[in-house]
């Protein structure tokens, strides 16, 4: 079976490169899928206290009988929860089942709330006591990032953003990398929409490789986390089949270019 490779954090933690969202997964397709994605070597499940499947995430990995330091669980505080965060985590951890996390982001920034600062104090002590190994922000942008380095001194270890081919976010990503922050990309494939630009097709003709593939293989070679979301069993599939072809730097560049500053989703200046 063939497993991620691991993408090692700016503190120094190993995540496997490659997981499985689980946006828009109902709780009872949640259990299949998941021991779906670890029989095909999946170890990475993206969730949300938001996304109303943690306690069945969480069942299914207890049922897989694997040990915990096998496998990689993130999830993520809600907007309603700035200022709250051990409680929050609190309840994360009991439906999930698990005594700590590998990844706790701050799901939105939420500008006009303005308690991301004091959120993020309170993600770092919850950390110092051991109940996450790693902490993180979503959707942060760069004034946000910068306000959580001067007052804290410390950079989150990933920003997870929505980026696909057609809305690269080059200038926040340029931030990340001066800030040392991994870059987690949602929406890897643009939910499906980007896997239609002319470019992709071509490439994945050229390639035999299918434009799903070719998308998260762009991904993976440009240094980004991703956890493609799917509930059909053979795209599981199809999508984890990627450790086993390259694209070349010119393929890579022609994506790069597809950047069309296409947001699907909310701004997160908006987002409260
Ligand atoms: N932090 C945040 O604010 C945030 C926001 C959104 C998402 N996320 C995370 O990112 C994950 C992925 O993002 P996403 O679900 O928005 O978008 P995505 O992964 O880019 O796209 C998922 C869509 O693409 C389809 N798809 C999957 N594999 C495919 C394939 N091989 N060929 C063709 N179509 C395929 C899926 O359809 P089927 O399911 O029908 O196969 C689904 O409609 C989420 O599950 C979540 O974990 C985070």
């Amino acid at each position: 079976m063939t497993i991620s490779p691991s993408f090692t954090l700016p503190d120094g933690r190993l995540i496997p490169q490659l997981g499985l969202g689980l946006w828009r997964v109902t709780a009872e397709e949640t259990t299949r899928l998941v021991h779906a994605a670890l029989e095909l070597g999946y170890r990475h499940f993206d969730t949300a206290a938001f996304y109303d499947n943690e306690a069945d995430l969480g069942r299914a990995l207890r049922e897989s009988g694997l040990a915990r330091e096998d496998y990689y669980v993130t999830s993520k505080l809600w907007n309603d929860r700035h200022g709250d965060a051990p409680a929050a985590l609190g309840e994360s951890l009991e439906r999930l089942g698990l005594d700590h996390l590998d990844l706790y982001l701050i799901h939105w920034p939420c500008p006009a709330t303005n308690r991301y600062a004091e959120t993020w104090q309170q993600l770092r002590d919850l950390r110092d006591e051991g109940l996450i190994t790693s902490i993180g922000v979503s959707n942060f942008q760069p004034e946000h990032l910068r306000r959580l380095v001067s007052e804290t001194g410390e950079a989150p270890v990933v920003n997870q953003v929505e980026l696909h081919p057609t809305f690269t976010q080059r200038d926040l990503v340029r931030l990340h990398d001066e800030l040392g922050i991994a870059t987690q990309a949602w929406r890897p494939l643009g939910r499906g929409a980007d896997l239609a630009a002319p470019t992709i097709r071509e490439i994945s003709a050229r390639t035999g490789r299918t434009p799903a593939q070719v998308a998260i293989r762009w991904h993976l070679q440009r240094d980004r986390i991703v956890f493609p979301k799917t509930v059909h069993t053979e795209r599981l599939a199809e999508n984890f089949a990627v450790f086993d072809f390259e694209l070349d730097e010119d393929d890579l560049i022609a994506i790069d270019a597809l950047n069309a500053d296409d947001r699907q989703a909310g701004h997160p200046d908006e987002m409260n």
